[in-house]
């Protein structure tokens, strides 16, 4: 059965550990995230952007993808499915298809607006006893097409937000979705305390979670992070393993082309991403 995000986070925070959410794409992708949070005992947040969910078929099909593996895999973690970055309408389409946690980005709306949209879906979701995550100052990079600019929060927007009774927040850090380029500044640790200060026991959340130096990431959950968002590591790793396997022309011309042969070494890659991070986050065995 899927769960709120609101249990695990709260724990979470409080054991100073961080829960990975690791954007999905597939069924193989489902699959490798769901078999590591189980074989590790992690708690676990599966992603799914609004284009990821278009490409699965709509978010009824994720939903019944997802619920469908928790029981046939034997799955005993708490699963938590989430949309990423949504918008309005859409955090509406996944609490009526069956998601148990939404993300409402009214990042780029005045705050205003920001809040007035964020106060609706806590009343909807509240009732559902579903999570909901609010972002405030954009995170920068590209997603789904939308390039942000990567600005720092404010932290007394970030109090605003919060005391409206989100479950969780994500804070514009310096953090930015893909690669890092080379120059990049790094997380603002000030920015980070301040809002942690301002918002207390709220689980922040930390977005663009691919190449973050790890001394960072322990940092910033020293620092309340108790979500941290992966997506592009996982991309990257299960491209590299698929290509890998067919440079090396692993017997194409044979049984090589059954797609289930043809994607296991990208399964394996992701599998290895997500065990590598659960590590790093400290949510090993915390289910
Ligand atoms: P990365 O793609 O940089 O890992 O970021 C993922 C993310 O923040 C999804 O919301």
């Amino acid at each position: 059965m899927l769960v709120s995000a609101k249990e695990m986070l709260t724990k979470a925070k409080a054991g100073h550990y961080a829960v990975g959410q690791f954007n999905i794409n597939n069924l193989e992708w489902t699959k490798a995230v769901l078999l590591t949070a189980e074989e590790l005992k992690s708690p676990v947040i599966l992603g799914v952007s609004e284009g990821a969910g278009k490409y699965m078929c709509g978010y009824k099909t994720v939903v019944g993808m997802v619920e469908g593996m928790i029981e046939c895999l034997g799955i005993t973690v708490p699963v938590a499915l989430h949309l990423d970055h949504g918008s309005y309408d859409g955090c509406m389409a996944c609490i009526e298809a069956g998601f148990s946690s939404v993300m409402f980005d009214g990042s780029h709306y005045p705050i205003e607006e920001n809040i007035a949209k964020t106060k609706e879906l806590i009343a909807i979701t509240a009732e559902k006893g579903m999570s909901l995550e609010a972002e405030v100052g954009s995170i920068g990079g590209e997603e789904d097409g939308v390039i942000g600019a990567g600005e720092c929060a404010d932290p007394a927007e970030c109090k605003m937000i919060a005391d409206l009774g989100v479950t969780m927040l994500a804070a514009g850090i310096g953090n930015i979705h893909g690669k890092y380029p080379e120059n990049w500044a790094g997380l603002s640790f000030e920015t980070l305390d301040a809002i942690q200060q301002q918002t207390g026991d709220m689980p922040l959340v930390l977005h663009g979670g691919t190449g973050i130096p790890a001394d960072m990431i322990q940092k910033a959950i020293s620092l309340g992070v108790s979500k941290i968002n992966v997506n592009t590591e996982c991309q990257i790793s299960f491209a590299e393993a698929t290509r890998k396997y067919i440079e090396e022309g692993k017997d194409l011309q044979g049984k090589g082309f059954d797609p289930r042969k043809l994607l296991a070494p990208g399964v394996e890659a992701i599998k290895a991403t997500v065990k590598e991070k659960m590590e790093l986050f400290g949510s090993v065995g915390k289910a």
